[in-house]
């Protein structure tokens, strides 16, 4: 069957079923996956443990610098560690999330976290087998050299509705109209930073998935992959 090589990178704001969709594809196509947004979040976990300011750049950049984050490329259980301990459940949490666009735009935190992202993506090009990437800027920065580079994109109010949905499968309270404003906040923040900003890469598909299923964005996803050639 398929097996993957070279990079994916699959890019776009959230609440559009980027991770779903990029675990399932790294899955089905016998590929390690980083999840970018897991490093970020993990950060900002290390930064509100410290009891620190996350507009404090000096501060920030102190205690991530410090940080151990580990960051697993098994698609089937992506771990995330911060000093060795697991925090795959509170990475996801409402003040983890409030946080996050403050802590990721810090320039030092980027560097760190791109360096990082680039050591797991060039260990996983020499082992037989390619990566699925997603991220905000992993094709216009991590990864510009990715085979294929795709931008999910959903209406807001699409993204809103499947992040509270998987706030409630997950055991968190749902409240659609409050994610819909924290959607909206954070694309803005996202896009409007000084430091790679959320924008498309020139030679990215847009793939809009307002109207889409799971199984459907994965279909359009494989065939990109054959189109471009990047299976053995
Ligand atoms: O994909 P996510 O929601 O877990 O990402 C969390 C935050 O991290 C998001 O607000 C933007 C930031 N992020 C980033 O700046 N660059 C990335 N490559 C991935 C995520």
């Amino acid at each position: 069957h398929a097996q993957l090589r070279g990079v994916v990178a699959l890019d776009g704001p959230s609440g559009t079923g980027k991770s779903t969709v990029s675990r399932r594809l790294a899955s089905a196509l016998g590929a390690t996956y980083l999840d970018t947004g897991a490093m970020y979040r993990a950060a900002t976990l290390a930064v509100l443990r410290a009891g620190a300011d996350p507009s404090d750049e000096a501060e920030v950049r102190r205690i991530v610098s410090a940080a151990r984050l580990v960051v697993g490329t098994d698609p089937g259980h992506p771990e995330v560690l911060l000093d060795g301990v697991d925090v795959g459940r509170e990475i996801r949490g409402p003040q983890v999330t409030a946080a996050v666009s403050a802590v990721s735009a810090v320039a030092e935190v980027r560097r760190l976290l791109v360096g990082q992202q680039r050591e797991v993506i060039r260990r996983a090009l020499v082992s037989p087998g390619g990566i699925v990437v997603e991220g905000r800027d992993i094709g216009t920065a991590v990864a510009p050299e990715a085979g294929l580079k795709v931008y999910l994109t959903a209406s807001a109010r699409a993204r809103a509705e499947r992040r509270t949905a998987q706030d409630v499968s997950e055991g968190r309270a749902g409240n659609l109209d409050r994610t819909h404003q924290d959607v909206q906040r954070r694309d803005a923040l996202d896009s409007g930073r000084a430091v790679s900003p959320l924008r498309m890469a020139d030679d990215a598909v847009e793939l809009d998935t307002t109207e889409l299923d799971l199984p459907a964005v994965l279909e359009q996803l494989h065939k990109l992959v054959e189109l471009r050639g990047l299976t053995d």
